[in-house]
């Protein structure tokens, strides 16, 4: 077959369509956290003394050999019980480095070493102690950041590392034989900087791996929240460097446990800002709380069922047929002196929109009033349709997102009825009173409650802030490593 140009092009449309279906099913984050530069400079610090104590570890093999001197003839020499008395590491820093993942750079580290010498020559044998320091040691090391997309965890990998020892220096300490082990100075020397710059980027790669890693496994991947639903934290993508943060993108979903399904709507990219004074931040699209409210108004979790007994005795509004007389003259005249009922749902999931002025929630319920018969049994009296627009009032409590909703207006449309027709506004006032008082805070306890953030374990939140932007809520916190 000829490969002329036109095959070139078909294989270009064919690569550019693939390419534009991978842009297309790759979905928004309903979650976005960031870690800003701050929030690594105090991962470096918390990660660097793991490190340390790991380096402090390393076991140094001995050394031994022959020696020749002038005059004396040769003999043999050894340096053994090396250990290593403390590993100090001044300077760290961990910065992003853009689409690869993290760079690890320690400089002037040093290490001070206690050991023991020996040397025989014939039959006479000399010993002592030294000290060692091994100064301007530097490691180098890159972090290679993924994810599993079969569970959705985020995995770290050390993917280079390199390390070099400036200057190894021995001093002899209580021993008049000193100058002997000048002799084997350069030796051991080179042998200790050969086999320490070798072991200190095996105790990285494994301090990574043993500790580091599983660390990453404790960030939250799914929570059950209660009967109905979950949260799905899981990673959509690999975590994303740029120059100045390290940003995990979340699927940041509610799910019903019973019965999942994908929400009918698809989560809005979300513009975040670019200045940052904290350490980590999420951004929290509405996506998240509406993927919620899909959940649990189709659970039925929003249905609520009123009876007179509910309501608060000082009350002047009661759910009977002889105060709803009042407002409806049929319903006291068709019902004398019955007890009602109030059945309401939310006939679609709540929405919420998010602004930079705030949070807004159009939530559409449905109410049907029934009167009780004396045997029990229900008849229904009318179906009225509630449009109320509530404003959104969220804060964090340590690791919970809360809210409470306001009132902000309500209207009422009468979608039926069974007791012939009246004038809706009649109603307006009992329903704009028991919506506030009796309703709302029945939802608002559930909201007290919070949903709990995606944290990994041992983290304490502190210097909390909250911002509503264009379709999202941006959480900022520093961090605390307990
Ligand atoms: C090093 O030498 C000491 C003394 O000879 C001995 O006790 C020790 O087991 C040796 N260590 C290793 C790792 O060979
Ligand atoms: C809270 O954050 C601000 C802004 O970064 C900072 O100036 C302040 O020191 C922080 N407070 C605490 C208690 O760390
Ligand atoms: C909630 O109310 C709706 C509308 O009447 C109904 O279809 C649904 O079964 C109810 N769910 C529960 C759990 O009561
Ligand atoms: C309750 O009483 C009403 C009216 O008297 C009647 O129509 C209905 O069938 C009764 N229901 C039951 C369950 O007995
Ligand atoms: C409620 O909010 C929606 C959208 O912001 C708006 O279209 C509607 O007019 C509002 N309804 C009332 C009763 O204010």
């Amino acid at each position: 077959m000829a490969r002329g140009p036109d095959t070139a092009r078909r294989w270009a449309t064919l690569v550019l369509l693939a390419a534009l279906g991978t842009a297309v099913t790759t979905t928004n984050p309903g979650i976005v956290a960031r870690i800003t530069q701050k929030g690594l400079d105090y991962a470096c610090q918390q990660g660097v003394l793991t490190l340390q104590k790991e380096l402090e570890k390393i076991t140094i093999p001995n050394f031994s050999g022959n020696f020749k001197i002038k005059y004396l003839g040769k003999g043999q020499y050894s340096f053994f019980s090396m250990v290593i008395q403390g590993f100090n590491i001044p300077n760290s820093q961990i910065r992003p480095l853009p689409d690869k993942g993290l760079d690890l750079s320690i400089r002037d580290a040093s290490i001070k070493i206690r050991g023991k010498w020996k040397a025989r020559k014939n039959f006479i044998k000399l010993g002592g102690n030294f000290d060692l320091s091994v100064e301007g040691i530097s490691i180098l090391a890159g972090l290679n950041l993924g994810y599993d997309p079969a569970s959705g965890h985020s995995t770290v990998t050390c993917s280079s590392c390199s390390s070099g020892i400036n200057t190894v220096r021995i001093h002899i300490s209580g021993s008049s034989l000193g100058w002997l082990i000048q002799l084997f100075r350069k030796r051991i020397e080179s042998l200790l900087q050969k086999s320490m710059t070798s072991k200190i980027c095996e105790v990285v790669t494994s301090t990574v791996s043993s500790k580091l890693q599983p660390y990453f496994q404790t960030l939250p991947v799914t929570t059950k929240l209660d009967k109905v639903a979950g949260v799905d934290y899981s990673l959509v993508a690999p975590p994303r460097a740029t120059a100045n943060n390290l940003d995990w993108l979340l699927k940041g979903e509610f799910f019903s446990l019973a019965h999942r399904r994908p929400p009918p709507f698809a989560p809005p990219a979300l513009a975040f800002p670019s200045d940052h004074d904290r350490m980590v931040y999420l951004g929290i699209s509405e996506y998240f709380f509406n993927t919620a409210g899909f959940v649990y108004q189709k659970a039925g979790a929003l249905n609520l069922t009123l009876r007179d007994d509910m309501i608060p005795k000082e009350s002047k509004f009661r759910l009977t047929t002889k105060f709803f007389g009042i407002l409806i003259p049929q319903v006291a005249k068709m019902f004398p002196d019955m007890q009602m009922q109030l059945f309401i749902w939310a006939s679609l999931p709540p929405k919420l929109t998010m602004k930079p002025s705030g949070l807004d929630l159009i939530f559409v319920l449905d109410t049907q009033a029934f009167a009780i018969l004396p045997n029990s049994s229900l008849d229904p009296l009318f179906l009225l349709e509630m449009n109320l627009n509530l404003s959104v009032v969220v804060g964090a409590k340590s690791d919970r997102l809360i809210g409470e909703l306001r009132l902000d207006k309500l209207l009422l449309e009468l979608k039926h009825s069974d007791i012939g027709p009246f004038s809706v506004e009649s109603l307006q006032s009992v329903i704009n009173y028991v919506m506030p008082t009796i309703v709302l805070p029945v939802i608002n306890k559930k909201l007290q409650k919070g949903f709990p953030l995606p944290l990994p374990a041992y983290i304490e939140l502190f210097n909390l802030t909250l911002q509503p932007y264009q379709d999202f809520l941006l959480f900022g916190a520093d961090v605390h490593y307990s």
